[in-house]
């Protein structure tokens, strides 16, 4: 993890493995980003991730800005980075499908210019 990026954004988990209410294969969480942040590009092996916009705008790898509402699917081993709007903090919904294997394992960031659309 980056030392920037460590002050920059907060998550939550509360279902799952390591949550406050237990799940082994699906992860409920809120992730709070700053103003101009992007979280670096990363995948996720065997997990599919969601995420449904509360506040804020943002942009994943670049392709368009999401408002509230929006809903996103990423794929198991799907590219991304999220880069937030320049004004206003930025409140996810986010949901972690996949083995029990997968959602306990360390998060794992990509090699810089690998990203694939
Ligand atoms: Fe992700």
């Amino acid at each position: 993890m980056p030392k920037a990026l460590a002050r920059r954004y907060a998550y939550c988990e509360v279902l799952g493995p390591k949550g406050p209410v237990p799940a082994d294969d699906l992860i409920l969480g809120f992730v709070l980003f700053a103003p101009k942040t992007t979280y670096p590009q990363h995948s996720h092996k065997g997990i599919s991730e969601s995420y449904i916009s509360i506040a804020g705008s943002w942009s994943e790898n670049d392709a368009a800005v999401f408002a509230p509402g929006s809903l996103i699917l990423n794929d198991d081993g799907h590219e991304h980075r999220i880069t937030t709007g320049d004004r206003d903090p930025c409140l996810l919904a986010y949901a972690w499908t996949g083995a029990p294997e997968a959602l306990s394992g360390p998060m794992t960031f990509s090699r810089p210019g690998t990203l694939r659309r």
